[in-house]
């Protein structure tokens, strides 16, 4: 199965997330009315990582969910947020040094991630996929660093399941609004909102992730479909 789209460039992309960093958390607040960190304490949940384990939170952004792992692994694990925007790395760096949270952030590219096979007893990953032009890609490159029986957890925001033109019209023309009134970049965050539409439906990424070397794949809708959480192993 392929879900590749069309190749846009990963250079604008990224300049794009460094104009979103400074209000992504109140947007992305927006974006999910309030029940994103919800979901990402159910991603956490589903990482099933104890104190010790080694957990890398690819396209971290600023930092939530790898924060939550942090808590769960204690000062005798280790967690590693990763993402391309060095923006966004600054202000993950800021929230752990402001809630003295040991947390390790690293600007890195996820289709290339600079970390060693079998490296990580989980891998998650919090609304990153979807602006890959090829998931697959990413979903690979967290399947390479996972250790095999590793866990492998992918929550994304979806176009809820009824509403799939709806819901993308309605982001397309409030997320500016909002952004204007935040005085931050209306485009760069219309991209944002409109990347919701890209991510494919919920037994296709399952498949994907079965493709990659993923078993025992679940899921789980919040909200109607507005955001979908994916979990498995990496196979042996
Ligand atoms: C929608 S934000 C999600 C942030 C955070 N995980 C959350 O739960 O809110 C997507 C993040 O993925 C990052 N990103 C997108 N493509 C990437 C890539 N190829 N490599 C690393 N980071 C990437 C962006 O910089 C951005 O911070």
């Amino acid at each position: 199965m392929s879900t590749a789209r069309v190749p846009h460039s990963a250079v604008d992309d990224r300049a794009a997330f460094d104009l979103i960093a400074p209000r992504y958390d109140l947007v992305s607040g927006v974006m999910t009315l309030g029940m994103g960190d919800g979901w990402r304490r159910a991603a956490a949940e589903v990482a099933d990582v104890a104190a010790g384990a080694q957990v890398l939170d690819a396209f971290t952004g600023t930092g939530d969910l790898a924060l939550l792992l942090a808590d769960r692994v204690t000062s005798l694990g280790q967690v590693i947020g990763v993402d391309y925007s060095p923006a966004m790395i600054d202000r993950a760096r800021l929230k752990a040094a402001a809630t003295h949270r040991r947390c390790r952030f690293e600007v890195a590219d996820v289709t290339q991630l600079p970390y060693e096979n079998n490296r990580f007893d989980a891998v998650t990953a919090s609304g990153g996929l979807r602006s890959l032009d090829d998931p697959s890609i990413g979903i690979g490159e967290m399947v390479r660093v996972a250790r095999p029986g590793g866990r492998i957890v992918i929550l994304e925001i979806t176009p809820p399941r009824h509403l799939r033109g709806l819901h993308a019209g309605a982001l397309a023309v409030a997320m500016p609004a909002v952004v204007r009134l935040l005085r931050g970049d209306p485009d760069a965050f219309a991209r944002l909102a409109e990347s919701v539409g890209h991510m494919p439906p919920p037994a296709d990424v399952a498949a994907l992730m079965w493709e990659c070397g993923i078993g025992g794949i679940r899921w789980r809708e919040f909200a109607g479909g507005m955001a979908t959480l994916h979990h498995g192993t990496v196979r042996a």
